[in-house]
C-alpha cells in the first residue's frame, strides 16, 4: 500500500512498533499522494535516447586493446559520477558522516552499516523512520550525494534523496543542495526529500549509461553505472567484433550546435532555461555550462564546441585544463583573425573572462562559461 524498499532485494521497510496511528495516516495520505504524481504521464528527456538501447554493448574492458583513450578515461568524473553505497569511497565517507551527526545536537538522523548495507534511520515524536541508501552520486570533485530507492505502490521506482551530502570545498558535510535548511517534522523530515518515478528516471538517467526500466521499475542489478564508452558513442558490440570495421562517425558529422546539444543533454540546453533567467546577473546558471556557453562572443563568431577545451576522455586534471593553449587557439597575436586582450594582459585569461562563481550559500563553485568582458566588481582567482 506504502511507498516501500525495492522487493527485489531483501530489505523491508522498517517501521519501529512505536508507530503511532497518526503516522499510519500520514503513510496512508502520502502513498495517495506519490499515486496521484503518477498519473502525470512520464517526461522523456533527450538523454534517455541511449539509457534505453538494450541490445549491441560491448564490455567496455575491450576498448582498452585498441583505443587510447581507454587508458586515462576511468579517471574522469563522468567515469566515477555513480557508485554503488558499498564501493570503498562512499562506505569511508558514510562511516565519518556517522560519527558527524551523531556530533550535531538534538539531531536524531543516524546511518548505520548493517551487514555491508547502509541504513539511515530518523526519529520524531517516537516514531522511527528508516531508508537503505542504494548509491552514491557524484566523483567527489565537487560534491557526493547519496540516494535511496523506494517502490511504490504501483510497482515503479522511487527515490529518496538523502538530507547529507559531502563537499570537496570543506571536506565535510551539509545539507544536501536544494533540500529546506530545516528539515520538516513529517516523516522523510530528517531523512530527505522523496522524488516520483519520472525524476527518479531523470536522476539516475543523467548519471548512468545504461538505466533498465519497465513500467517505471528499474532494474537496479543491470545499471551500468557512470557516463561510459557506449553512453557517448553508443552500443559497440558490432565494432568490436569487426576489429574495428563497423563505425559510426555520427558525432563528427554535427555542426556547432548539434555538438554543444549532445553535451548539454546533460549538462542543460540553453532552449531548458527560461530567457529571463538568461542574463549575466543570475549565477544560478553557471551551473550550466551550454547556456552561457553559447552567449558569449567567442562562440557566435566562430565554430567552438565543448570540445574546444575539453577532451572527454581526460580528467580536467590531465589535459592543463588551466592553460593558456585554450584561449590562445584564437586569441594569439599571431592569428589575424582575432584580437588579442585590449587590457593587454598575457596570461590568467580565466580569472577575468571565466572566473569562478560561488553557488549561493552551498560549498560549491563553477567557473562561468560565459566569455565576456567583465566589470572589475566581477572579477575573482
Ligand atoms: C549522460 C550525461 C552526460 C553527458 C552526455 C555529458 N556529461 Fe559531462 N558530466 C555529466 C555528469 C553527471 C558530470 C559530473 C561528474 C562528477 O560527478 O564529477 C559531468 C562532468 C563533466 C565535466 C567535469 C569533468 C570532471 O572530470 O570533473 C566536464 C568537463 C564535462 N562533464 C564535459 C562534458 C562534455 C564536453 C560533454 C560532451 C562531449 C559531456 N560532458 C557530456 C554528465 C554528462
Ligand atoms: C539533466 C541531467 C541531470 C539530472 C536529472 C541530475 N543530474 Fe546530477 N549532475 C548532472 C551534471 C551534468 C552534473 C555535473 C555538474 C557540473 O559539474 O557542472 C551533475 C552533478 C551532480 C553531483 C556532483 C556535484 C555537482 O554539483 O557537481 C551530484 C551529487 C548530483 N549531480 C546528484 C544528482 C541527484 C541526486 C539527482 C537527482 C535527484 C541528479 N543529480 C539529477 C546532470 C544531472
Ligand atoms: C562524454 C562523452 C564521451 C565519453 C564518455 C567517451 N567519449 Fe570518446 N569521444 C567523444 C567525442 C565527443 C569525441 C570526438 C568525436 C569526433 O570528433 O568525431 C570522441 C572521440 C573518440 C574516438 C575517436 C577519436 C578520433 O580519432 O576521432 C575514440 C576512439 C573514442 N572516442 C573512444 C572512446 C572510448 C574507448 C571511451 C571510453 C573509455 C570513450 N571514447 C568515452 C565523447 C566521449
Ligand atoms: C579490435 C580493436 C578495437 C576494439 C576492441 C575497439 N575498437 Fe574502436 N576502433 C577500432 C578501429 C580500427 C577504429 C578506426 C580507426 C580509428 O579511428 O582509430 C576504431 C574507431 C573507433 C571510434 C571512432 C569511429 C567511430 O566509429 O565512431 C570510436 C568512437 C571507437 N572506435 C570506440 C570504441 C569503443 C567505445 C570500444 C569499446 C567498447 C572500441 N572502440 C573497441 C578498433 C577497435
Ligand atoms: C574556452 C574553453 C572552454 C569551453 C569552450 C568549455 N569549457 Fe568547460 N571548462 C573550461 C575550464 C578552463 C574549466 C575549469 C577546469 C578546472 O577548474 O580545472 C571548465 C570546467 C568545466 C566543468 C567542471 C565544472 C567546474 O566549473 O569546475 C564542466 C562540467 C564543463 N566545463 C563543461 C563544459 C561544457 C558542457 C562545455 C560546452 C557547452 C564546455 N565546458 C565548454 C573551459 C571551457
Ligand atoms: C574558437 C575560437 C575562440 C576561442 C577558443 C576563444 N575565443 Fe574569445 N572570441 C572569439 C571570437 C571570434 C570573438 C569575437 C571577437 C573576435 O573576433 O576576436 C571572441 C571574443 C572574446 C572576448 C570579447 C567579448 C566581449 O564581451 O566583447 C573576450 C573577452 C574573449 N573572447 C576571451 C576569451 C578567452 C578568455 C578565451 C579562453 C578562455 C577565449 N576567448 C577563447 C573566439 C574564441
Ligand atoms: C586582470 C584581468 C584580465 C586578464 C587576466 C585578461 N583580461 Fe582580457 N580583458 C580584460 C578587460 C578589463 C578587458 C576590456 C578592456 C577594454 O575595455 O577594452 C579585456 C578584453 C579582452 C578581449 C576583447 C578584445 C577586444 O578588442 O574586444 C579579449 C579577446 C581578451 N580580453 C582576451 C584575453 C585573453 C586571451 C587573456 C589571457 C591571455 C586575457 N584576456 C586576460 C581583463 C583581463
Amino acid at each position: 500500500m506504502t511507498s516501500s524498499p525495492d522487493s527485489t532485494d531483501t530489505f523491508r521497510w522498517n517501521l519501529t512498533s512505536s508507530i503511532s496511528k497518526s503516522a499510519l495516516l500520514f503513510l496512508a495520505i502520502l502513498s495517495l499522494f506519490v499515486v496521484f504524481r503518477f498519473n502525470t504521464s512520464d517526461v522523456i528527456l533527450p538523454a534517455d535516447r541511449l539509457q534505453t538501447l538494450n541490445s549491441g554493448w560491448a564490455d567496455e574492458k575491450r576498448c582498452a586493446d585498441c583505443h587510447e583513450q581507454a587508458e586515462t578515461f576511468w579517471e574522469t568524473g563522468h567515469a566515477n559520477t555513480l557508485q554503488r553505497v558499498d564501493d570503498v569511497d562512499s562506505k569511508e565517507l558514510l562511516e565519518k558522516l556517522d560519527i558527524f551527526l551523531s556530533d550535531q545536537p538534538s539531531n536524531t538522523t543516524k546511518v548505520k552499516n548493517h551487514d555491508g548495507q547502509f541504513v539511515a534511520s530518523y526519529e520524531h515524536d517516537g516514531v522511527e523512520s528508516q531508508v537503505r541508501l542504494d548509491w552514491c552520486l557524484g566523483s567527489g570533485t565537487h560534491a557526493r550525494t547519496w540516494v535511496g530507492t523506494l517502490m511504490d505502490s504501483r510497482g515503479a521506482t522511487d527515490l529518496l534523496e538523502f538530507r547529507w551530502s559531502w563537499y570537496h570545498g570543506i571536506d565535510g558535510f551539509d545539507i544536501t543542495p536544494g533540500q529546506p535548511l530545516k528539515a520538516d517534522p513529517g516523516y522523510f523530515g530528517g531523512l530527505g526529500v522523496l522524488f516520483d518515478a519520472p525524476k527518479t528516471r531523470k536522476c539516475l538517467g543523467c548519471h548512468a549509461s545504461y538505466l533498465p526500466i519497465k513500467d517505471g521499475h528499474i532494474d537496479q542489478h543491470h545499471i551500468k553505472p557512470g557516463v561510459t564508452c557506449q553512453r557517448c558513442h553508443g552500443p559497440r558490440k558490432a565494432h568490436v567484433e569487426s576489429d574495428g570495421d563497423v563505425r559510426d562517425y555520427s558525432w563528427r558529422n554535427l555542426d556547432q550546435m548539434e555538438s554543444v546539444n549532445r553535451c548539454a543533454e546533460c549538462h542543460r540546453r540553453a532552449e531548458e532555461q527560461k530567457p529571463s533567467e538568461i542574463s549575466p546577473q543570475n549565477s544560478a546558471i553557471t551551473r550550466f555550462q551550454p547556456v552561457g556557453l553559447v552567449q558569449s562572443p567567442c562562440f557566435k563568431n566562430s565554430k567552438m564546441t565543448c570540445l574546444t577545451c575539453h577532451d572527454p576522455h581526460l580528467s580536467p586534471q590531465a589535459q592543463d585544463s588551466m592553460g593558456l593553449w585554450q584561449c590562445l587557439q584564437c586569441h594569439d597575436e599571431l592569428n589575424e583573425l582575432h584580437t588579442g586582450c585590449s587590457a593587454g594582459h598575457l596570461d590568467q585569461c580565466f580569472s577575468c573572462h571565466m572566473p569562478k562563481v560561488k553557488m549561493g550559500e552551498s560549498p560549491v563553485a563553477f567557473r562561468d562559461h560565459w566569455i565576456r568582458i567583465r566589470r572589475q566588481s566581477e572579477q575573482q582567482p
